[in-house]
């Protein structure tokens, strides 16, 4: 069974042999790019270089790049606990900016490349690591882009028949832009055992902010495999969760805890990995957009360490578990001090207030409420005793409630109203 280190070394070497310099990855707070308010995607510091604002070959001595790029997506934050989401995650991508020069698998020099070396080397590189793709997808054409009939006819070219290359939508087969504005365009993508392991963008397109489509000058090329979901499929275990990424933490964790709850524990094992990778590029819990969202994990992590009755104090090795596993790939994170610090004193300014929240739940929700009433009791949790909503709505979940949209609306209304009269307030004593 292949490690993820090998794999690592094994995915940069290839491209390196074809013509790819190898860069490090990005922080996981944007630079270049102020649409997204964290990297979500291994494209994101390359945008200028298909928009030709940036000259690779100035800066890299070849139109070609390959990085394995840290990222950390919210958009399934409350999804987290379930066998296939994370927040952060790491993905293996190569990168080709134009002008094309021959688009050919052959081709190992250092011009630009398209579709055709872009399929035949994701083909063979999945195949070097003795695994069998079941069928690929490509964009079957939707409103002004049209069937990307290139890509298919390489797939047939490559030895696949016409039942497994599927033709998909806008939804499925049609990627970025990140953020409001960027480079887009059809993918091709590759499925193993069923898991959409490799996503092969072919940026044709700019997307301006009213989501107009115009063709770039050059098309370019922009690939993301998810590398725990590679490893879930090469490694062959059941969960992403059982590959050799978190293996060492899991272990960890494992002592810590005598409980059986699965989806607790896999949110502990994806909170602290993503929180100790936020903290070393730089970011500090607070109230505004990204730190918020380093807040809003750790307090998650708050409240599913005390269900599974775990002391603050032993994360510890939780913390050096992920330091010790990536380290070597990531020296920003050799700073334990700082990283354990900031975890630390945001966990125990927030337990206080989770356990008078806990308690005040408890007392407070029967479960019998209709959604009006829902609303207007957490938000009194909210005002009265600092627990924030998605901590609450947490709680609803494992109680079995639901939250519907009407209660959150009506939370929204109270949440307004609120801060009205605030404002009001301080309006009147600063007079
Ligand atoms: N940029 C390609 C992907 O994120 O899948």
């Amino acid at each position: 069974m292949m490690k993820s280190e090998e794999i690592r070394k094994l995915f940069l070497d290839y491209f390196k042999a074809r013509g790819h310099k190898i860069l490090p990855s990005s922080s996981l707070i944007p630079i270049d790019d102020h649409s997204v308010l964290l990297t979500t995607a291994g494209m994101q510091q390359f945008k200028k270089y298909y928009t030709r604002e940036k000259d690779p070959i100035k800066d890299f001595g070849t139109q070609r790049t390959a990085t394995i790029q840290k990222c950390f997506r919210t958009t399934d934050i409350e999804e987290i606990g379930d066998e296939t989401h994370l927040t952060f995650f790491e993905m293996l991508g190569n990168f080709s900016f134009g002008p094309v020069g021959k688009d050919d698998p052959q081709n190992f020099g250092s011009d630009g490349y398209f579709k055709r070396a872009a399929i035949y080397w994701a083909y063979e590189f999945i195949k070097n690591l003795d695994l069998e793709i079941d069928y690929v997808t490509v964009f079957g054409g939707e409103r002004d882009v049209p069937f990307d009939e290139e890509s298919y006819k390489i797939w047939k070219e490559v030895g696949f028949s016409e039942e497994k290359i599927l033709k998909k939508g806008r939804e499925d087969n049609f990627w970025g832009p990140t953020g409001d504005e960027g480079p887009c365009g059809p993918t091709t993508e590759i499925y193993v055992n069923n898991v959409e392991i490799w996503n092969l963008v072919f940026n044709e397109y700019y997307q301006d902010k009213n989501g107009n489509l115009k063709k770039l000058e050059f098309p370019g090329v922009d690939t993301g495999m998810g590398f725990e979901r590679l490893m879930k499929v090469s490694q062959n275990v059941p969960t992403i969760f059982e590959t050799d990424f978190f293996q060492p933490l899991k272990e960890v964790l494992d002592q810590l805890t005598n409980k059986d709850d699965i989806r607790r524990k896999r949110i502990v094992l994806d909170h602290i990995r993503g929180s100790v990778f936020l903290i070393a590029d730089g970011l500090y819990p607070s109230n505004l957009e990204r730190g918020y969202v380093l807040r809003r994990i750790l307090r998650r992590l708050t409240l599913n360490l005390k269900f599974l009755d775990i002391k603050i104090e032993k994360i510890e090795n939780m913390i050096k578990a992920v330091i010790e596993k990536y380290s070597p790939f990531y020296p920003e994170l050799k700073n334990y001090d700082k990283i354990k610090t900031v975890i630390f004193e945001e966990i125990i300014n927030f337990e206080r207030t989770l356990n008078i929240g806990l308690r005040e739940f408890e007392k407070t929700i029967k479960g019998n409420e209709n959604d009006e009433i829902l609303a207007e009791k957490l938000f009194l949790l909210y005002t009265s005793y600092g627990l924030p909503l998605e901590i609450s709505k947490e709680l609803l979940k494992d109680n079995g409630l639901g939250w519907t949209e009407k209660s959150q609306q009506v939370f929204d209304e109270l949440f307004k109203k609120h801060q009205e009269i605030s404002k009001g307030r301080i309006s009147e004593l600063a007079s």
